[in-house]
């Protein structure tokens, strides 16, 4: 009883102490951790940002990379150019959304490679239409690619990370998963839910040493996924550099930073959505054209 009240008595301090901890990190420069002896897949690893995490983790001192994508043209590009940088890289034919596919080839590249000890899950599909005009198929796969692949490829390779007592896994998640928009039903549905599963899992993750996780949410980036997507005040909102993901998501990583917003300000959508009466929110999405930036949504051509 009395290790109760005390323990009781700890809490508010302990949560005062994190907060103004969390504030003096900010402030100064952390501490970043040394990425050489690193092996780190990047599933679609072949193009748009995971491209660039590739080329900044290799930047960085990774030791190896490994790349997973469904197109070998733009993988075998990518290695070549990472292999030519001096870093040994890798690259596999693996479709994330099947699971069968996932676990033999995460035993091919234990095989092959060694053992994985950062996991980023980047692979991702819009189908960028409403429900209505979408094919049940189309939506399935986007949910089997950006939702249930994190959990195939997190089940091959956290075990190992578990029992090294050293990994991290990282997902590229999407600003669209706290805020949808209309006509990417699919794509915002899957983003939401994964951004649930690196919650459970870092929570998950607290009592297990040497193991860790990322959430990236970035804002709109300049790749071929979202083509033709328009918002009102590109000037006001400009759509974010992939190397710019890509340097935040791998300094997220070297500083054990769990969730990161991008741009920060990101943030304030969130505090908005937490007060704003709906009719109020809606006039926000009409006016900054987040209600209707998909109706000229081309996507990957
Ligand atoms: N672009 C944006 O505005 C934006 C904003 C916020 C977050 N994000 C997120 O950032 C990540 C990367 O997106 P991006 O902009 O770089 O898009 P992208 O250029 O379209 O690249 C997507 C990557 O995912 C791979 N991929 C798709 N389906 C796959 C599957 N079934 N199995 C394995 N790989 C697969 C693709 O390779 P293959 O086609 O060869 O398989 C490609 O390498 C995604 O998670 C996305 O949701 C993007």
């Amino acid at each position: 009883m009395e290790w109760k009240s005390s323990s009781m008595l700890l809490f508010p301090v302990q949560i005062i102490f994190y907060t103004l901890k969390a504030l003096f990190r900010m402030l100064l420069p952390s501490k970043r951790r040394d990425l050489r002896g690193e092996v780190v897949l990047i599933t679609g690893g072949g193009r748009g940002i995971g491209r660039h995490l590739a080329r900044e983790f290799a930047a960085q001192g990774a030791h190896k990379l490994i790349l997973w994508g469904r197109t070998e043209k733009c993988l075998k590009e990518t290695c070549e150019e990472i292999s030519l940088s001096g870093t040994e890289c890798h690259y596999f034919l693996c479709d994330v959304g099947n699971r069968e596919e996932v676990y033999q080839q995460a035993k091919l590249v234990r095989e092959k490679v060694g053992d994985v000890t950062i996991l980023v899950n980047n692979a991702a599909v819009v189908h960028g239409k409403s429900l209505m005009d979408s094919d049940d198929d189309a939506l399935l796969k986007s949910q089997h690619i950006n939702t249930l692949g994190q959990f195939w490829t997190t089940k091959a390779f956290l075990p190992r990370m578990l029992e090294l007592q050293h990994g991290h896994v990282v997902c590229i998640n999407s600003i669209l998963s706290l805020s949808s928009i209309p006509g990417a039903i699919d794509y915002c549905t899957s983003k939401a839910s994964s951004l649930a599963f690196m919650e459970s899992l870092t929570l998950g993750l607290l009592d297990c040493p040497g193991v860790a996780c990322t959430t990236v949410l970035p804002f709109h980036t300049n790749t071929e996924m979202f083509q033709g997507m328009r918002v009102r005040f590109p000037q006001l909102f400009p759509p974010l550099r992939p190397e710019l993901v890509a340097q935040r998501t791998v300094d997220a990583v070297r500083t054990n930073t769990a969730f990161v917003y991008l741009p920060w300000t990101m943030r304030l959508l969130v505090i908005l959505k937490s007060f704003m009466p709906q009719c109020a929110l809606e006039e926000i999405h009409r006016f900054t054209g987040s209600y209707s930036c998909m109706n000229t949504f081309k996507g990957r051509t």
